[in-house]
């Protein structure tokens, strides 16, 4: 067991290439897809192959500078002419991580400044920003685990783990930091409808790591936290708006109306670049819609009824009301206001 419990990553730069761990298709098998232009980086977000706010930010920003290798192959003397389609190519790919938005914003600034060849300058950049996310996570691991009593049961949602970043992981970062405290006793997870995140991903990176980690449907969250066993629900977020609502897995707002009801503390784990100060509260957040038939057929074989229509929003909205702390690189913001948020310092 390694003394921080992180084994585990899912974003690779080597030998000029980006490779990903495919998440569809863990955890049954480990195996990585090279990934050789940008068209195959936004496919692989837009098809969960990568997923999770910051990954999907990482992953953007290591396919700009396939982008520009591409560009600078095709026509050497005019490499940015091509660039402009890649960059819209991969901001299209998902619609509600803001991490996305704001990598390929660092990406296009750094883009402006290259006067000759842009990789050395891109492939720094896109560095940075993965090795920016792991060290921001490992802050927010000691300053959420901090936050929790000795040896208590927290309950997570989706995976906001290793997976869903450069490494550590948010939500995760705050268990993994916890645990290895000894303040936490005892981890439950999610299933995660549909796309089962808890039970496929989240599992199997603390069980990796050392971590126990008890399973639940999420319809058995209210009962688990009305049997008194779990302190804190601890999550992550796709994007926090600048009045602390924050967007995250579906399933999510119920968890914090649950929490609030039955006297259960609810935490956000999210880096700045999750911060989305121009948009002023949750009802501006763009929610993706994805296939019905992920929730109509399961590993490709129909479940529902024939004729049976599906609804398939794939995050929420919890309001800030109902949040005790959003844990970020910069500091703790708790019971998030405007106000509050702002003192952090993001950029508008
Ligand atoms: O649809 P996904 O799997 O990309 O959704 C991921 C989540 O909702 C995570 O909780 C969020 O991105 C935070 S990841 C650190």
């Amino acid at each position: 067991m390694t003394p921080h419990q992180d084994s585990v990553s899912a974003i690779e730069w080597k030998n000029e290439r980006l490779f990903l761990l495919d998440q569809r298709r863990l955890p049954r098998e480990e195996v990585w897809l090279e990934l050789r232009d940008a068209p195959a980086a936004a496919d692989a977000i837009r098809d969960m192959v990568v997923r999770g706010a910051p990954a999907i930010g990482i992953t953007a920003a290591y396919a700009v500078v396939l982008a520009a290798q591409r560009q600078l192959a095709a026509s050497p003397g005019d490499w940015r002419k091509g660039m402009d389609e890649d960059l819209q190519r991969l901001a299209q790919s998902r619609p509600t991580a803001v991490n996305l938005f704001w990598a390929l914003d660092r990406m296009r600034r750094c883009l402006a400044q290259v006067t000759d060849n842009p990789l050395g300058s891109l492939l720094d950049e896109a560095r940075a920003i993965h090795q920016e996310d792991i060290a921001a996570n490992r802050r927010m691991g000691e300053l959420g685990a901090a936050l929790l009593p000795e040896r208590c049961g927290v309950l997570t949602h989706c995976n906001a783990g290793a997976l869903a970043t450069g490494g550590y992981g948010t939500a995760l970062g705050v268990i993994r930091s916890g645990w290895t405290a000894g303040r936490i006793d005892k981890v439950f997870a999610d299933e995660t409808r549909p796309w089962l995140q808890g039970a496929r991903l989240t599992a199997w990176e603390l069980i990796h790591d050392g971590i126990p980690t008890t399973l639940l449907a999420e319809g058995a969250a209210a009962h688990l936290m009305k049997s008194g066993r779990v302190q804190w629900v601890i999550v992550g977020s796709d994007r926090i708006a600048a009045n602390g609502d924050v967007a995250n897995k579906i399933g999510t707002y119920s968890l914090a109306v649950n929490a609030r009801h039955h006297g259960v503390k609810f935490m956000v784990v999210a880096p700045t670049s999750t911060i989305d100060m121009a948009t002023p509260d949750g009802s501006g957040i763009p929610i993706e819609n994805r296939d019905p038939n992920e929730l109509l057929s399961f590993d490709g074989r129909p479940i529902a009824a024939a004729g049976a229509d599906a609804w398939n929003p794939v995050f929420d909205v919890t309001p800030a009301e109902l949040i005790d702390a959003i844990v970020t690189e910069k500091g703790v913001v708790e019971r998030p206001t405007t106000e509050k948020l702002a003192r952090l310092g993001v950029g508008q």
